[in-house]
């Protein structure tokens, strides 16, 4: 008989988003009449339609799609060399930050981007994840066999857990035991935290001392209002040699449907071979993507290629402010309560202390049963989580104003 892959067995319940669909669909069955007054404010989905530049590029490309002589078929694997051009003088080069267009790799997600990476890692690597977390990194080294069992509190064995408290400001301490691939998300993914150029500079120095690789997921680096806080890995020195960075347009452009994204290998950043020699990694994510992708459809790389434009940029600042605007409206809502709020002001997400007395899925279903609201319990993302929720930004202005008013009335 054909063999499964055993470490999928390891893995805890549901995906944490769609266990949330799951119980949001119960109770709308139990209570159709309350189901039409839900509002969702649980994954960070957007919510505002696509920006005319990208909508009137995509059509265009598909225009083009239509004429014999402007036809495409397959495009290169990596992303055409218009969108790798555009992201690496867009995003880096325009702010001293140095990138080449080839060291860009365009995809369909970084949920895909960061699990696909360990593709192109061998096994034995010591694995450090924040807790709280983004679910995908935690799942995707299990799936791979990078971890044991988990505990009774959905810890896994094999990873090195660190913790991410309103004491540490939810930038974890560096490790005293060595690693060798660390997961670091900011402005983070589900607290809102940001990480100073001096907290990211430890993580590098780190990282170089140790020959550790830092997989940086900066998906919500539009949302940072602060000049000070750092958009990407790369502006600290040295990071070119030890870290690789994800990037997306889903949440700036309003793209989770549309999907695309990018990561950015540095040709300089090596690992190690089974036998200590040390070789560059840019080649083989060039393999591993010529393999087992063939990049994203032309219209949608023409589509986030005019995110780049000046109307695309100043339609994404007008995205951003409104998503800002919410989590302002958000957080005064909380804070109103007396509740600990953190997060949400260089980021779309609200993380906010549960009232005394109820953990976090006990939050989420007084949320659903008595506000018709749905949630992420902290706990769905990882341990430490416990005692917290959060609240998405990503909405329209007239339901945030609504949530406030629900909040207040049943907390
Ligand atoms: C979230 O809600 O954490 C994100 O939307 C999930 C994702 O981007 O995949």
């Amino acid at each position: 008989m054909a063999r499964l892959n055993d470490h999928y067995l390891k893995l805890k319940a549901g995906y944490l988003f769609p266990e949330i669909g799951r119980r949001v669909k119960a109770f709308s069955d139990a209570n159709p009449e309350a189901a039409k007054n839900i509002i969702r404010c649980g994954i960070g989905d957007v919510t505002e339609p696509l920006p005319a530049a990208a909508r009137e590029a995509i059509k265009a490309a598909v225009d083009e799609l239509g004429q014999r002589d402007t036809f495409r078929g397959y495009g290169p694997e990596q992303g055409y060399d218009f969108l790798r051009a555009a992201i690496a003088e867009g995003d880096y080069r325009s702010r001293g930050v140095e990138v080449a267009d080839d060291e860009i790799f365009v995809s369909d997600g970084s949920k895909c981007d960061t699990g696909n990476i360990l593709d192109i890692f061998g096994p034995g690597n010591k694995i450090a994840i924040t807790d709280p977390v983004y679910p995908v990194y935690v799942d995707t080294n299990v799936m791979i066999g990078n971890t044991g069992d988990a505990d009774a509190s959905g810890a896994y064995a094999g990873i090195h857990y660190m913790p991410c408290t309103a004491e540490n400001g939810f930038v974890p301490a560096i490790p005293e035991e060595k690693v060798d691939l660390i997961y670091l998300c900011y402005p983070n993914n589900p607290t809102g935290a940001t990480a100073s150029r001096e907290a990211l500079a430890a993580w590098v120095e780190y990282a170089g001392a140790n020959g550790a690789i830092i997989l940086y997921d900066a998906a919500y680096q539009a949302f940072v209002q602060d000049e000070g806080v750092p958009r990407s890995i790369y502006e600290i020195p040295g990071a070119r040699g030890c870290a690789i960075e994800f990037r997306s347009f889903s949440k700036n452009g309003g793209f989770t449907g549309v999907r695309c994204a990018f990561t950015v290998v540095p040709k300089e950043l090596l690992a190690e071979t089974a036998s200590g020699e040390k070789k560059p990694l840019h080649p083989l994510w060039a393999r591993r993507q010529s393999t087992k992708f063939n990049s994203v459809s032309y219209p949608v790389q023409r589509g986030a290629e005019a995110l780049y434009s000046e109307e695309g940029k100043a339609q994404i600042a007008a995205l951003i402010d409104h998503y800002m605007g919410n989590a302002k409206l958000l957080r005064a809502a909380c804070a109103e309560l007396g509740l600990d709020v953190y997060g949400g002001e260089n980021a779309p997400y609200v993380w906010v202390a549960c009232p005394r007395g109820i953990d976090s899925w006990g939050m989420f279903d007084k949320m659903l049963t008595e506000a018709n609201v749905v949630i992420t319990p902290g706990a769905g993302f990882g341990a430490a989580g416990e005692g917290f929720f959060r609240i998405s930004a990503f909405n329209s202005r007239e339901n945030v104003e609504e949530v406030c008013r629900r909040l207040k009335a049943v907390v």
